[in-house]
């Protein structure tokens, strides 16, 4: 007997008094102690549902899926995936079971009740949709709470990247990866692809004897390659972190709970980069509570991984690209970590509420920085959020600049990083600047502990900010400047803006530098951080002159540069200027990284000028085929004819 997850909340429907203490609150369930009126008073009204996602087809009204079983064989001849999802669901209203699929091949359905015999059922594939892709509608017998799916997947699956040995670092073996958020989970599973469901899973995985299967699992450090892999998953997760990873790999110890997968060749380099992992673990649990999760490891993927990282439970994705030698971009690694606890503890309900994972582990990513690296490395990351803020708030269009915004018809894909990211931290750091840290971090803490394996809609963190800080410290700071945070375009007027010292030399030397006062020789980096670089780069005006910039070429050498953030900050201004002698070198970084932050606003930047978008085109038909599916849709969209001058 397998054991099934608890109904949510069923402990606090049983004694009523609970609900004043430890139960969470949630929407469906309305917190006893607040009247109605107040609640309304609270939560604006919209025009949509927000507990609905309207980026799934699955209906948890009628079911929702408790277990998943999977049991696939990984074929690298074929690029396809084939075998069978079993889901164990809880009935609620019954009828039709709805999933979501992307160009799944389904071949057949069985069903069950409990332990009984599976039997053949009647399924139907829907009509396509490009964003949402296929629902799967599969016909019910009466009291059935299991399906058994035999399918295989599409070699273009937009959730799947199958790389022959030749894109490895080792080029020895080929290499699979998935990527499921925000909704490509559907392309591989056939499931209730919504993060307002979570469920345990099982997996068994067979590939070739010579690679070796990771999961979002209990992956086991000293696991033998023989092609045959068992995971399990006893936490309830949502679908977007169903992650698998199959390759050449190898495991390095890093910490008692701690430790890092990759290559053979890149192992070392690997281990070394990221050693501060474990103390980053032990950091984030003295401000926010235990890891409950087991293992922490990392799993280095081969640089077309289109993210720089993914919060896939016990395994987190990362690009080789922040391998810098100098520890210089481990805030990575402190971001994943956090999504421990904001994402994957208390993760949002759809992807309307995705500020609540990003924004709040970009503040926590800080505090963690803050902790292990100390005040002034912390403040320069958090200035840099801000100008990415301030730059991004010049661009968007008013309906994209709240935090929460109209759910209906849009890709997940298409969300602005600037406002979920930077804009969502920027308001937990200036609750934290008004309540205080300690104040703010137990208030934190009771969030995460408190809605623990939850999904949390917006409206809900709006309700416990305004219960548990706004009217705890009357005239501190008011629910209306938080609603104005939250659903407004405009940022309030007495924004508390993250500053660093550290960028004040910069700012005068460059200053300085551009007016004529001082000489490139006289510019003083020595000992500039990449962060300082970073400022520096991206504050650099438009029209400057071929000379200027060949002048701090020669001098810095940063068409050279190692660094990768420091690679694409510099070649956007090189792009925005034509500065020709840095094309060779852009042209070698868009073939050899498909990471969509490092690419794709260089060929935004491309695509301005005629010249530039021959050049982005002739590079990208060569480079288009190693890309990931996810970055090959976003600069598709860059270059897209309709879009031409
Ligand atoms: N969960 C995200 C990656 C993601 C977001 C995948 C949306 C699909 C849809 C991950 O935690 C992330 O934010 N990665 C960042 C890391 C950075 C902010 C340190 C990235 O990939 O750049
Ligand atoms: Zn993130």
């Amino acid at each position: 007997m397998r054991s099934k997850p608890m109904p949510r909340l069923a402990g606090c429907l049983l004694l009523s008094t609970l609900w004043l203490t430890g139960c969470g609150k949630s929407e469906s369930e309305p917190a006893a102690e607040t009247s109605p009126a107040a609640v309304e008073a609270v939560i604006p009204e919209f025009e949509f549902d927000t507990r609905r996602d309207y980026q799934s087809y699955a209906e948890p009204a009628a079911y929702v899926t408790q277990h998943l079983d999977l049991d696939l064989k990984v074929d690298f001849d074929t690029k396809t995936l084939s075998g069978t999802a079993t889901l164990d669901l809880q009935r609620k209203g019954g009828g039709d079971l709805v999933l979501d699929t992307r160009d799944l091949d389904i071949e057949s359905v069985e069903a069950a009740n409990g332990d009984s015999e599976w039997a053949d059922t009647e399924f139907t594939l829907g009509e396509s949709d490009e964003v949402l892709g296929t629902p799967l509608r599969i016909s019910m017998p009466a009291d059935a709470d299991r399906v058994r799916i035999h399918y295989v997947t599409s070699p273009d699956a937009s959730g799947l990247q199958w790389l022959g040995a030749e894109l490895t670092a080792d080029e020895e073996q080929p290499f699979l990866f998935t990527q499921s958020q925000a909704i490509h989970a559907r392309s591989w599973i056939p499931m209730q692809d919504t993060p307002g469901i979570r469920m345990t899973y099982q997996a068994h995985i067979t590939t070739p004897d010579t690679v070796l299967a990771l999961m979002s699992a209990n992956n086991e450090p000293d696991a033998d390659m023989d092609g045959d892999y068992s995971f399990e998953m006893p936490q309830p997760i949502p679908s977007y972190l169903m992650a698998l990873s199959v390759g050449d790999l190898r495991f390095a110890k890093l910490g008692a709970r701690t430790g890092i997968y990759a290559e053979p060749s890149v192992i070392d380099a690997a281990a070394a980069e990221f050693e501060d992992t474990q103390s980053m673990l032990e950091t984030a649990e003295g401000l926010y509570g235990p890891y409950r999760w087991g293992r922490y490891d990392l799993l280095i993927l081969p640089p077309s991984f289109p993210y720089g990282g993914m919060e896939n439970p016990r395994l987190t994705f990362a690009t080789p690209t922040v391998i810098a030698g100098d520890k210089s971009l481990v805030s990575l690694v402190a971001h994943e970590l956090a999504h421990s606890w904001s994402g994957n503890l208390v993760t949002n309900a759809t992807w309307r509420d995705f500020w609540l994972n990003e924004g709040t582990t970009t503040y926590v990513t800080n505090r963690i920085m803050e902790a292990l690296y100390g005040k002034k490395r912390a403040q320069m990351e958090m200035a840099l959020e801000g100008q990415e803020l301030k730059a991004a708030m010049k661009t968007l269009s008013d309906a994209s600049k709240p935090l929460a915004s109209d759910p209906r018809d849009k890709d997940p894909d298409d969300a602005s990083s600037a406002i979920a990211y930077n804009r969502g931290a920027l308001f937990h750091y200036n609750l934290e600047q008004t309540f205080g840290r300690e104040t703010y971090d137990r208030f934190l803490a009771s969030w995460f502990d408190g809605h623990a394996f939850q999904s949390v809609t917006t409206e809900d963190f709006l309700k416990f900010l305004n219960s548990e800080l706004i009217e705890k410290h009357p005239g501190t700071f008011s629910l209306a400047k938080a609603k104005q945070w939250i659903y407004s375009p405009e940022l309030p007027e007495d924004t508390i803006w993250p500053e660093s010292d550290a960028f004040e030399s910069v700012d005068a030397q460059r200053k300085a530098w551009l007016a004529g006062e001082i000489s490139v020789e006289d510019i003083q980096a020595d000992d500039w951080t990449v962060q300082q670089w970073q400022r520096f780069i991206s504050s650099l005006p438009e029209g400057m002159s071929t000379e200027q910039l060949a002048a701090l070429d020669q001098r810095f050498h940063l068409t050279q540069t190692r660094n990768k953030m420091i690679a694409r900050e510099w070649f956007i201004v090189a792009v925005k200027h034509q500065y020709k002698p840095a094309y060779p070198a852009i042209e070698a970084h868009l073939k050899s990284v498909g990471r969509m932050l490092l690419i794709t606003p260089i060929y935004k930047a491309l695509a301005e000028t005629e010249d530039g978008r021959k050049f982005a085109e002739r590079v990208y038909a060569e480079a288009r085929p190693n890309y990931h599916p996810i970055s090959r849709a976003s600069v598709d969209k860059v270059l897209r004819e309709d879009k031409a001058l």
